[in-house]
């Protein structure tokens, strides 16, 4: 397994991803296994959460955690949430990839099509934050006497939101509605859970060559290269790695709060 920080940067730590039984999630999944983290692999197939943690665990990393779960669906992530907590008793890392794109100009979307969407982005987020603070960060912070966690144990979260939220998409204003509120909701709980010691942040990637890419056809994606001032499309280890850095307190401990666009140049800040 490629590696590109320290030797064992998450040992002893476990980070729930969702979205990892393909494209990017399953990148990330990968990429903090081989930094050794125990990682809670979350997808809606049984089936493939499975070969997932089998596929990591062939390439040497400390047994992943299986679980099927959909992220809209609350019962879901409390009981996911619930099944890492007593696997592993600690929740250091939760990454949030899962998505869905139902593109279509708003004169054609439908309202079931423009809320599943949001639902899985938007909602999903939400969910697995509330949980794993419910279920294990509140705990902790009610512990130390309301106190704010000063103890040196990684806690942090990654959010995705897309170039799309700030660039906008034809076709896509559900994604975008997403995509934006989670920009948002990445600064909220950035403010909100700073007392648990967590540091919040979102990455809003330019195309990313996977499955969800693909839908779009060609002549679109060598549109989006040429958007692009590198003049390609990402690898999804790119944003692995990217999302890895971010993880690690060692290099990013002083930033919470903030999306890194990692766009390969599509728009300049
Ligand atoms: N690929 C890109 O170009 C691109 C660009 C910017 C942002 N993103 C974002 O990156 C993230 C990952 O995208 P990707 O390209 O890897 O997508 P993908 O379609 O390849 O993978 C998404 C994964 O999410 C899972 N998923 C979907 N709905 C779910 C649900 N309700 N519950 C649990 N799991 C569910 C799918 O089963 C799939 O394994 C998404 O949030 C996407 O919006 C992707």
């Amino acid at each position: 397994m490629e590696r590109w920080l320290r030797d064992g940067a998450f040992e002893g730590e476990t980070h729930i991803v969702t979205g990892a039984g393909q494209g990017i999630g399953l990148c990330v999944a990968t990429a903090l296994a081989a930094h050794g983290a125990q990682v809670a692999v979350i997808d809606l197939d049984a089936g493939r959460v499975a070969e997932v943690r089998d596929e990591i665990k062939a390439q040497g990393a400390v047994e992943p955690l299986a679980v099927a779960a959909n992220v809209t669906e609350e019962a879901d992530v409390v009981r996911a949430v619930g099944t890492v907590m007593e696997a592993s008793g600690c929740i250091n890392g939760l990454v949030n990839v899962a998505g869905i794109t139902r593109d279509a100009r708003i004169t054609k979307k439908t309202l079931d099509d423009f809320k599943a969407v949001v639902a899985v982005h938007l909602h999903g987020t939400f969910l697995f934050t509330r949980e794993v603070a419910n279920q294990h960060w509140h705990p902790l912070f009610k512990a130390n006497g309301n106190q704010r966690l000063d103890d040196g144990v990684n806690r942090c979260i990654m959010n995705f939101s897309s170039v799309s939220a700030r660039n906008g998409n034809i076709g896509q204003v559900d994604y975008t509605a997403a995509k934006g509120a989670i920009e948002a909701v990445t600064r909220t709980t950035a403010r909100e859970f700073s007392g648990y010691g967590a540091r919040v942040n979102a990455i809003a990637p330019g195309p990313v060559d996977t499955p969800m890419l693909a839908q779009v056809p060609e002549e679109g994606r060598r549109a989006f290269e040429r958007m692009t001032l590198v003049g390609r499309i990402a690898q999804p280890e790119e944003i692995a790695a990217t999302i890895c850095a971010i993880s690690d307190p060692k290099l990013f401990g002083f930033t919470t709060g903030q999306v890194f666009a990692a766009n390969g140049g599509m728009y300049l800040d």
